[in-house]
Formats: structure tokens, C-alpha cells, sequence
């Protein structure tokens, strides 16, 4: 049981931890990508802070390898599919979430 009363043994917690450790992974590719690719008003300072958050997302993705082995579950490599999505456009990058 987790402090908290969330009710998840280190199995469950390691399971959820791996699929955030997905999203992350994905969403640092996506944001690296469009920071390469963002066309339109204000692309270079857009590009700029893509480009940090690209980085937030990677760390992100460190504290929960971090966590994983930690807990000594078995650190994976995916990505999740759904948060890639190409994008060039502006508009079309700022109502993407994650
Ligand atoms: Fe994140």
C-alpha cells in the first residue's frame, strides 16, 4: 500500500511509472520535432521554447527510469504511439496536450 491510500502494490506502481515513462519519451520526441519543423509567425521563438520543453519532457523521463529501477522493476524503451503527432503549423501544435 502507498501513503496516501492510492492502494497500488510496486508491481501496479512500476507498471503505471513504465506507461507515464512512454508518454514522456513520446512527447519529448514531439516536441523536439516540431521545434525542427514549426513554420509560421513567431517561429523562431516558438522553436526556442519547444526546444526547452523537449528538454523538461526528457527529464521527466529520467525521473521515472529513476523511479523504476528504484523500485527494481525492469527499466523499457517504448514510446507511446498516440502522442505522435506530426505537426507544422502553430495553431495546430498549441491544441496538442501532454
Ligand atoms: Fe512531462
Amino acid at each position: 500500500m502507498i501513503h496516501g491510500g492510492v492502494g497500488m502494490d510496486k508491481t501496479g506502481l512500476v507498471t503505471k511509472l513504465t506507461e507515464m515513462l512512454a508518454q514522456e519519451n513520446a512527447c519529448a520526441i514531439r516536441y523536439a520535432t516540431h521545434a525542427a519543423v514549426v513554420e509560421g509567425p513567431y517561429a523562431e521563438t516558438v522553436k526556442a521554447r519547444l526546444k526547452e520543453i523537449a528538454g523538461d519532457e526528457a527529464r521527466h523521463a529520467e525521473i521515472l527510469r529513476d523511479r523504476i529501477v528504484a523500485l527494481g522493476g525492469d527499466l523499457e524503451m517504448r514510446v507511446r504511439s498516440e502522442d505522435l503527432i506530426p505537426a507544422k503549423e502553430l495553431t495546430r501544435i498549441l491544441k496538442l496536450k501532454g
